[in-house]
């Protein structure tokens, strides 16, 4: 079954990867396009092993419009995108703003000019809980205000999905399909793809696993003084190979259901909360493993609580994230064990 050819922007990623694997699995063709920013190309063997093909890859910014044009010349007939191509961190998008706008909104700028160019079908774009910023009721619903962004980074996925926006309604030639994140956790089942950190994690499992493994003597609980429960920050941890699975509905509705709408947005997440300290204790007792970690102060800009209602998603996609946590963690934990086995880390 080829059910068409699909371009990954960021596919060598964490997330991208994954979301390869299940594109492939359910019989699409596979064309990459990293920079290699953040991840590397030996990524691609992963994927190889895990399904059995090696997607097409180049090597290239998907800020270059030369490269752009280049890629859809020589893939004809590419029927939709999905955008992982984009700076994630927080903290550097403070300090580096520039970047962050440059990278992330030129790249979707590109993207939507060859949409129209090469008679792309649609794009599923890759937004965060970000956009709710604080939020006043939890689980969140995709009808809850908009905050007002706390970094560049999250401003750049706010932009983004109102340009996604104002293109559809000016009656853009093709649909979009807004995917809004909770925390995603975890690797592949295989263990031959997962999360690779460049430098210190700021994300807290990768920083839990490198404690554990011994790469980091402790890790740092940023605050146990919130109003919740246990006093430490609560969020909604999302597989994910879940994650990667909500791409290929949201990507089969937008182009084999003619009636769905134009744009559509979905919140991807658990629809549970999970504090700090309850997401230590259960890796620690999945795994076995120890977590050394002490309390310190809380982090600027840290939301209090957020977790997800993803019942739009469950109903419309037909997709659920159903995998047990404490699976999540071990596979967190044996792609850990992997990059320590292949001395990588
Ligand atoms: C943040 C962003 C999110 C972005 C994601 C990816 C916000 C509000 N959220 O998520 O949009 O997609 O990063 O980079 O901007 N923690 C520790 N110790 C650590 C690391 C984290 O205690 O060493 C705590 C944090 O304080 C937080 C929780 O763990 O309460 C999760 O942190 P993290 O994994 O960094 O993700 P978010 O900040 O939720």
């Amino acid at each position: 079954m080829n059910k068409g050819t699909i371009l990954v922007t960021g596919g060598t990623g964490y997330i991208g990867s994954h979301t390869v694997v299940e594109l492939q699995a359910a019989g699409y063709e596979v064309v990459i396009i990293d920079n290699l920013s953040n991840s590397n190309e030996n990524v691609l063997d992963g994927i190889e092993k895990i399904s059995g093909i090696r997607p097409a890859f180049i090597k290239g910014d998907c800020c270059d419009m030369t490269i752009l044009r280049t890629l859809f010349q020589a893939f004809p007939g590419i029927k939709g995108i999905i955008n992982f191509a984009a700076s994630k961190a927080v903290g550097e998008s403070m300090e580096k703003p520039v970047l962050y706008y440059r990278n992330n909104l030129n790249t979707l700028m590109n993207l939507l000019d060859c949409m129209a160019e090469f008679g792309v079908k649609g794009i599923v774009f890759s937004s965060s809980c970000t956009v709710y910023g604080e939020p006043d009721e939890n689980p969140v619903t995709e009808q809850a205000p908009i905050k007002k962004a706390t970094s560049p980074y999250g401003n750049t996925k706010q932009i983004s999905e109102e340009v996604i926006t104002d293109v559809i309604n000016a009656g853009a030639p093709f649909k979009s399909v807004i995917l809004r994140y909770f925390n995603p956790v975890g690797a592949h089942p295989s263990a031959e793809i997962g999360e690779l950190p460049n430098g210190v994690p700021q994300n807290l499992i990768p920083y839990i696993t490198q404690t554990a493994i011994g790469i980091r003597k402790e890790l740092s609980v940023f605050g146990n003084d919130y109003p919740t429960p246990d006093g430490s920050c609560i969020r909604d941890f999302i597989n994910v190979v879940d994650l990667a699975k909500a791409h290929v509905k949201a990507m089969d509705r937008m182009l084999e259901v003619p009636e769905s709408p134009k744009i559509e947005i979905f919140n991807l997440g658990t629809g549970n909360g999970v504090s700090v300290l309850e997401l230590i204790n259960t890796f620690e007792s999945a795994t076995g493993v120890k977590v050394p970690y002490k309390i310190v102060g809380r982090r600027a800009g840290d939301i209090e609580k957020v977790w997800g209602n993803p019942s739009h998603a469950n109903e419309v996609l037909g997709w659920k994230a159903d995998t047990p946590l404490a699976d999540t963690m071990r596979s967190a934990w044996a792609w850990q064990c992997k990059l320590r086995e292949r001395g990588i880390m």
